[in-house]
């Protein structure tokens, strides 16, 4: 796996009549980089059977922490690894907030990916409040610290920051916040992992568009991006996976 990434996460859109779209976005990876596209869990395994045999990796946007059992409404890491997929987004702040998911759930969650075979694509990131405290740094190193230890596999790790004041508003962070940020995840990382900290993908996340993706990706110890609503069709995502390439 390419360490620079260019990854979507759909959210709750897409219908089996989106799939096009996936496979215009699979017939698009340039070379040198990793794409991936984690549609809704229903879609999973139709786009895992689409893009087989393409540069596009297919993932899902979260997995219970058990590997089976009497856990109504659930999807296991094994299920998804059985639909195709190949990773996991897992501690998205809308799960943090919608599901009440704490940094306990979400490190049984890594475990469980890991140990299934999918790359656990853990985001973190503060709120507008706790970034205008002065507290985004200390914030994000808490929930780096409390989901993440030794035993984990850095080799099926990435991290994406994801500021939530950026998320689907429109708003980016500044050039100066996400590498000032960046550096400060990666120095929490190399705390945990030592050197091997330095091959973790870094993806920055919250209104990444074909726009300003290429001032992003310039940024130190950014390796991509999580993108939401500019990874649901493929005329907006295609500008970005090249824009990583071109990086
Ligand atoms: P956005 O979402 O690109 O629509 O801001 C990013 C995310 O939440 O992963």
């Amino acid at each position: 796996m390419a360490k620079k990434i260019a990854a979507g996460n759909w959210k709750m859109n897409g219908l089996m009549g989106d799939l096009p779209q996936i496979d215009a976005i699979a017939a698009a990876v340039p070379t040198g980089i990793t794409a991936l596209i984690c549609p809704p869990a229903l879609l999973v395994a139709p786009a895992a059977a689409r893009t087989a045999g393409t540069a596009l990796r297919i993932g899902g946007q979260t997995c219970h922490s058990a590997a089976k059992g009497a856990h109504t409404g659930e999807i296991s890491a094994n299920m998804l690894r059985d639909a195709g997929a190949d990773a996991v987004i897992l501690g998205h702040s809308e799960r943090r907030q919608d599901q009440g998911e704490t940094d306990a759930d979400i490190a049984a969650k890594i475990s469980a990916a890991q140990s299934a075979g999918l790359q656990a694509i853990f985001c973190v990131g503060e709120s507008e409040a706790t970034r205008d405290a002065g507290h985004a740094l200390a914030h994000v190193a808490d929930q780096i610290t409390a989901a993440l230890n030794a035993n984990c596999d850095a080799q099926q790790l990435m991290v994406a920051y994801e500021p939530i004041w950026a998320i689907g508003t429109g708003k980016t962070a500044t050039p100066v916040q996400i590498s000032e940020m960046h550096a400060h995840i990666r120095a929490t990382l190399a705390g945990i992992f030592g050197d091997t900290a330095q091959d973790i993908p870094l993806l920055y996340g919250g209104s990444v568009n074909a726009t300003n993706a290429a001032e992003i990706f310039a940024c130190p110890n950014v390796d991509g991006a999580l993108v939401g609503g500019a990874s649901l069709t493929a005329d907006n995502f295609i500008p970005i996976m090249q824009a990583l390439a071109a990086a």
